[in-house]
């Protein structure tokens, strides 16, 4: 065999034997102190997306709607907290973004906080007109943060209807 042919005949048996490493290590079990740590951030597991995040926040600004509209105040607030602890959830988990320059902990409470207040005293007041205005102020903080972070082709609007076939939005009492 030339010294050529050597050179290739070796070149191809270190390709097989670094394959055959590199599925190895794929498929390798996790060393057993690693399995069993301690889990050292309660986040550190599963997060999820911001657009998952919002697809829920999306559900509970309609619920939220829908439950305005019915005078339902108990449904109402319940809503609102679950929509807070969504956008808490937002800044947890997402506080910058890569494709937005302003840090997600600040976009959020300049462009909602205004007028969530202003919600929660319209239903702690019972009061459908102040609720309206405010959803309305809700939603245009929506908006408003959307386009800011050149997403603003996700338009929020307020539901002309009822969308849960499986859930009473009249009130209970
Ligand atoms: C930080 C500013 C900000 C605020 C405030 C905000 N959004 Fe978003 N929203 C985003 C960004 C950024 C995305 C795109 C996220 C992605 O997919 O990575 C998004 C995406 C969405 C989507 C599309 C989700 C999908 O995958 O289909 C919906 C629906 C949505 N938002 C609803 C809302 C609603 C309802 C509110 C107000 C109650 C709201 N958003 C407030 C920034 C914001």
């Amino acid at each position: 065999m030339s010294a050529g042919r050597v050179a290739v005949v070796l070149a191809a048996v270190a390709v097989v034997l670094s394959g055959a490493a590199f599925l190895r290590g794929q498929t390798a079990a996790p060393p057993a102190e690693k399995a069993g740590a301690p889990v050292e951030n309660e986040h550190a597991g599963y997060a999820p997306g911001l657009g998952e995040i919002m697809t829920f926040q999306q559900m509970r600004h309609a619920k939220l709607a829908i439950a305005g509209a019915n005078s339902n105040w108990a449904l109402a607030d319940y809503e609102l907290d679950e929509l807070n602890e969504g956008f808490d959830d937002i800044v947890t988990y997402h506080p910058t973004h890569k494709d937005i320059k302003q840090p997600l902990t600040e976009m959020v409470p300049g462009f909602m906080k205004a007028s969530i207040d202003a919600l929660r005293e319209a239903i702690k007041a019972k009061d459908a007109a102040k609720f309206n205005t405010a959803f309305d102020e809700v939603t245009a903080g929506c908006n408003g943060c959307h386009q800011a972070a050149d997403f603003g082709f996700n338009v929020v609007i307020k539901p002309a209807t009822a969308p849960y076939p499986n859930q009473q939005f009249a009130p209970v009492n």
